[in-house]
Formats: C-alpha cells, sequence, structure tokens
C-alpha cells in the first residue's frame, strides 16, 4: 500500500519535497521560537494549562489569549492571571494585549516587561463587538495610522520585541494589510502575525493565504502566517504558498496537541514521529487536562465538557457522545461516559488517532487548499 508520504508528494511534489520540511528557528529580537511553530491566542481556550500541554507537544511558542490593558493598569487580579508565566513551558510566551488608547497599551507593556515577559503582542484583529467598541481589535484596522502610533508607543515603553496580528482588513472592500504591515514596519514592530480574513469573514469562509504572501514581499521583519492550518501539510502549504516565517495554529489544536507533535516531529527529524500516539495516550491526555484543569477551577463543568468535546472532534462516535455530555450534570458522570466511550472504541478495534493526525486526508487537504488560495472575490483598497 501507497505510504502517506508517498500519496501527499504525488500530490503535490512542488512545496512538499524533502528539500523544504526544515524550516529555520524564527528569531524576533532575542526571541527565538524554534520550531517556527505558535500557539495562537485564543479567548477563553489558550489558558496557563493549554498553553503548557501545546508547549509539551511541540510549540514553538505559546500565546496567551487577549489580555485587557485597561485590566492590567487596573491591577485586576483575574486579567493579571491571564499572562501568569509557568516555569514548565520551556518555550517562549507572548502576552497578547488589546486596548484602543496608546498611552494605556504603553503603560500595560511596561509592567508586562517589569513583569519578566518575553514578547508582546498587540491585537488588531479581533472582530467581537464587546473589543470594537472600545476602538481596539479589528477597529484598529480602519485607521492604520493611529495604530501605527499605538504601536511606536509600545515600542518606546519596552525592550523585548512587539509584534502585532491583523486580519486582512475591515472587510472585502478594504483590504489594506500589505500597507499597513508597510506602516507598522516603519513604527518599529518587530514581526507580523496575518490571519488571512477579514474583520467581517469572523471565521466564516476560507482564509486567503495569498495575502500573506504579498505581505511576506512588502516587508523586511518577519511573516507568521495564520489561518486554517489542520494538517503538517497544509503547515507546510503554508510556509511555501506565501514564504512566511512560522505558522500560527488555533483552532486545530483543540483537542489535538498531537497536530503540534506531528509537525515539530517532520521539521526537526523527517517525516514521521518516533512513535506515533495511540490510545492509550489519549485517555491519559484527556484525565491529564481534565484534572489539572479541575484543580484550579473545580466548579467549571462547563469548561470540563469543552475540553471533552474538543478531544472527541473528528473522532467516531463523536456525536453520541456530545448528546451523553449535554445531559451530565456532574465533572464524575462526564469522566464516566468519556472513559467508556473511550473503552468502546479502543474494544472495537477503531483509531482515535487517525483523526487527530490526519496526515491520511492529504488529497482531500489540497482540494481545500485550492479554494483557500481563491482570492478573486477580495479587492485590495488604496
Ligand atoms: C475561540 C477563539 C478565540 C480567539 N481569541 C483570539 C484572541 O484572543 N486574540 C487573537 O488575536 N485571535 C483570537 N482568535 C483568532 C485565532 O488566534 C486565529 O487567528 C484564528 O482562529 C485563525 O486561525 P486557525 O484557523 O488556526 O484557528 C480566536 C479564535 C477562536 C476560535
Amino acid at each position: 500500500m501507497e505510504s502517506s508520504v508517498a500519496a501527499e508528494k504525488k500530490a503535490d511534489p512542488q512545496f512538499l519535497g524533502e528539500t523544504a520540511i526544515k524550516p529555520s528557528a524564527l528569531q524576533i529580537g532575542r526571541v527565538t521560537v524554534d520550531p517556527p511553530l505558535i500557539l495562537a491566542p485564543m479567548a477563553g481556550v489558550t489558558d496557563g494549562l493549554y498553553r503548557r500541554i501545546m508547549a509539551e507537544h511541540g510549540a514553538g511558542m505559546v500565546t496567551t489569549e487577549m489580555v485587557s490593558t485597561q485590566g492590567l493598569i487596573r491591577d485586576q487580579v483575574a486579567t493579571w492571571r491571564l499572562c501568569a508565566h509557568d516555569d514548565r513551558v520551556k518555550v517562549p510566551l507572548a502576552v497578547q494585549i488589546f486596548g484602543g488608547d496608546s498611552r494605556v497599551m504603553a503603560e500595560a507593556a511596561r509592567r508586562l516587561e517589569d513583569k519578566g515577559v518575553q514578547l508582546i503582542d498587540i491585537n488588531a484583529g479581533c472582530p467581537v463587538r464587546k473589543v470594537v467598541k472600545q476602538g481596539a481589535g479589528a477597529a484598529l484596522l480602519k485607521a492604520p495610522q493611529g495604530l501605527a502610533r499605538m504601536v511606536e508607543s509600545v515600542r518606546e515603553a519596552v525592550s523585548v520585541p512587539v509584534t502585532v496580528k491583523v486580519r486582512l482588513g475591515w472587510d472585502e472592500n478594504s483590504i489594506n494589510v500589505v500597507d499597513t504591515a508597510r506602516m507598522l514596519e516603519s513604527a518599529g514592530m518587530d514581526a507580523i502575525t496575518v490571519h488571512g480574513r477579514t474583520a467581517a469573514q469572523f471565521y466564516g469562509g476560507q482564509a486567503h493565504w495569498e495575502w500573506i504572501r504579498r505581505v511576506k514581499e512588502a516587508v523586511s521583519v518577519p511573516v507568521v502566517g495564520n489561518g486554517d492550518i489542520t494538517s503538517p501539510g497544509l503547515a507546510e502549504a503554508m510556509l511555501h504558498r506565501t514564504g512566511c516565517d512560522a505558522v500560527m495554529i488555533g483552532r486545530a489544536t483543540q483537542g489535538n496537541p498531537w497536530l503540534l507533535s506531528a509537525i515539530a516531529a517532520r521539521w526537526s527529524r523527517g517525516r514521521t514521529q518516533e512513535r506515533p500516539p495511540d490510545w492509550m495516550d489519549y485517555e491519559n491526555l484527556v484525565t491529564d487536562h481534565v484534572s489539572l484543569f479541575l484543580e484550579q477551577k473545580p466548579q467549571a463543568a462547563g469548561h470540563v465538557r469543552k475540553i471533552m468535546l474538543w478531544y472527541s472532534r473528528h473522532c467516531p462516535g463523536a456525536s453520541v457522545l456530545r448528546n451523553e455530555l449535554t445531559r451530565c450534570t456532574t465533572v464524575g458522570a462526564m469522566l464516566q461516559v468519556f472513559g467508556a466511550w473511550v473503552e468502546e472504541i479502543r474494544h472495537r478495534g477503531l483509531s482515535l488517532m487517525s483523526s487527530k493526525v490526519p496526515e491520511q486526508e492529504a488529497k482531500k487537504e489540497r482540494i481545500n487548499e485550492k479554494q483557500t488560495l481563491d482570492f478573486r472575490g477580495l479587492k485590495p483598497c488604496g
């Protein structure tokens, strides 16, 4: 039978050749990101425990969820907790800040640096109403000069690297990411992450990687490509198609840190992992994730359900499990239901891991990727 690697090469030998599977470490100022594989900021998801799990599975840098600069300068304990560093995490931690006031942003960044934060990322992409209303997140894309002044202020306030995470523009009629990136580079930004969607797209449609390539051609600072990476093949396709210096992955890591380990393994030693994870690794990790989470937040049953749903996504019988979990009112009952589901899969000899590291899906991905690169509907402006 043809191996998945051979199938991938056949699918697209141009950009999945052996020579191109080992991108070099990314250097952002004094921060080294090795491998150049970054965990995306995700509000309500990338807490300290999540970051630790992803770092242990191969992320070269992890990112906090966006943190309110108003909350930081008002010394709100809950806000500071979001950016707490864990010594067990051996890769750099980027703290992402959001706000609409340059002075507040600069002051918050200065306080973060005082606490030992290694890298500050500015959120200029969040499309959520509550954030945009404050003139923060994606609202900043509407006035790139203002965003550039904000970057200047933060840059002056700290000596650690300052990066910015942007979307393509506000909507498809106002795509300005290339000009914005140039302005931010002049303002002193050390690297830029481009999520290939407009704010109006939220998470709908597909990410338009072509704009990431255009940004890469326009600036000299490192460019991180983000949007719709769900497999090792697509991580490599992002590098090849856009020329970006690193990839950032968000949603596909939910319940699937093995995606990161598969990519990291390919980039460090070749195309295969030393030992592919099995159902026992799977069960151990879910149990650890849940129990460590409960040590911090014993009452948060809703989040425990969310964690289990992440891990069961794309697995056999996931919809049945989802229904059963919804009926559970206690964490104990959820753990029981989850354990029984894993046991059932194991007995039937089904694989949990094939859906978690979907190398076999290469052909399907190539098709999706073509759609990803179709950016004809989007018009540049300015
Ligand atoms: C639940 C959730 C929360 C997010 N929170 C943030 C955030 O706090 N800051 C940010 O810059 N992007 C945030 N994002 C966007 C992601 O960082 C990323 O840009 C987006 O999901 C596209 O990447 P992906 O296709 O790999 O998920 C969030 C996305 C999700 C799904």
